[in-house]
């Protein structure tokens, strides 16, 4: 029998259907409640509010879980290759070996950006952080292919879209760091995997004979995965809202890069390692920060804690932990600010303070150490995060314009002045 729930509000009773997941997850649909009752729902930030059916990903932030199209994160990043895993998450199941080949192979066909694209790079200053040149430049693929501009066209023209901005976004990131390092740009080497041409095209040339450490490699690979999707999150969400107007792949991705850069979203990694750079030249006092942390006066606050929607483990971060340590060990890194982080997930760890607030390393404590290990710099991190997210971005958008979704166009309550005059 069909569910509903009853709004009792001024004598009248609204009954509103209760729609269930198939993970069990229950949602009062008030899509009518305003055509039958003048109310609307308040929730500021979204907080509570499902703004979407979707069969792309599923999280329970009590018990975590990630799981995309119904494969848990631990399986995927124990065993798949990243681009199979943008293949999953945009068409829904994991490529038998011959459609992953396909797919790698058209994907390498598209791996070079337009020659002219070059002018648009030299335009900005070495100073650019690379999120803005990489925002940038993702609006103006729509230059270079105007057939993207209408999605409601055609499917195939709107997959080679898909396929053309998979393929270019390594490149035009690890372009937005040579901009920043001022040195000359490293076309792609098609022979090597979606993974390894990114490492080439970041670090050739800065050494001679720059060789692919499998290692690197490897972490790398599964950070990517780590990062493709994590449902309605701020980035995802932007996306969907942008594209519902219709806009082009790129306009909507370029969106979601650009609320993926902010601190609180993807800039946290960022934000993690100046901590712990400022930790350093402070001294390296590791529970003077932590008193700092705790002292609500203090305005310093533990980047790379705690998490919106996971309650007790960020489940990424349980995985890239064990990564972090090999890749630590294998590289043979002996870092300071490294050693400052890990003395900081020490305490936190075990400080009751931290526990019983559900303050526990995520993700983008751990990733941040992993790409400062490998030779990322700082202010590429983010960017890091924007490539593994990029297939996720894709399959929201194409689920969005797949089902029709209306125009995103929430409402407000009012709380400022009330009609007045102009008294001059
Ligand atoms: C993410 O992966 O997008 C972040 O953990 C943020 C979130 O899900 O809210």
């Amino acid at each position: 029998m069909a569910k509903s729930a009853e709004l009792h509000f001024e004598g009248k009773v609204y009954e509103l259907p209760v729609v269930e997941g198939t993970e069990g997850e229950k949602a009062v649909d008030i899509s009518k409640l305003r055509g039958q009752s003048g109310l609307i729902t308040l929730d500021v930030g979204f907080k509570n509010t499902g703004s979407t059916k979707s069969a792309i990903t599923f999280l329970d932030g009590e018990k975590g879980i990630l799981r995309h199209r119904g494969y848990t994160i631990e399986e995927l990043c124990e065993k798949a290759q990243f681009l199979d895993v943008a293949y999953l998450l945009i068409y829904g199941e994991y490529p038998t070996p011959e459609v992953s080949k396909t797919f790698a192979e058209k994907i390498t066909l598209h791996t070079l950006v337009h020659e002219d694209m070059r002018k648009i790079f030299d335009g900005f200053p070495t100073s650019a952080h690379p999120m803005g040149v990489l925002s940038s430049l993702v609006t103006s693929l729509t230059a270079f292919y105007p057939e993207s501009l209408d999605p409601t066209t055609s499917p195939e023209g709107v997959n080679t879209t898909i396929i053309r901005l998979l393929a270019k976004l390594p490149t035009i990131a690890a372009w937005s760091y040579k901009n920043e390092m001022g040195h000359p740009l490293n076309y792609p080497k098609n022979k090597l995997n979606y993974v390894e041409n990114f490492l080439h095209m970041m670090f050739a040339l800065r050494t001679d004979d720059y060789e692919i450490n499998p290692v690197v490699a490897a972490a790398m690979n599964k950070l990517l995965i780590l990062h493709a999707d994590h449902e309605q999150n701020c980035s995802a969400a932007t996306v969907r809202v942008v594209g519902s107007s219709q806009a082009s792949l790129y306009a909507s991705v370029s969106a979601g890069i650009n609320a993926l850069w902010g601190r609180l979203h993807g800039g946290a990694n960022q934000a993690v390692i100046e901590m712990l750079e400022n930790i350093k030249a402070d001294g390296g006092d590791v529970e003077k920060y932590i008193a700092k942390a705790k002292d609500k006066n203090d305005p310093f606050r533990l980047m790379g804690f705690g998490h919106r929607v996971y309650k007790n483990f960020d489940p990424r971060a349980r995985i890239i932990k064990k990564s972090c340590d090999d890749v630590l060990e294998s590289l043979g890194i002996h870092d300071e600010t490294l050693e400052i982080a890990k003395k900081l997930e020490e305490v936190a760890l075990k400080d009751d303070y931290f526990v019983s607030r559900k303050l526990f390393p995520n993700v983008d404590f751990y990733s941040g150490i992993i790409y400062r290990a490998i030779g990322i710099p700082t202010d590429m991190f983010t960017v890091m995060f924007a490539l593994g997210r990029l297939p996720g971005w894709i399959a929201q958008w194409k689920e969005m314009r797949e089902e029709g979704q209306a125009i995103g166009r929430p409402r407000q309550v009012y709380v400022g002045e009330n009609e007045r005059k102009l008294n001059i």
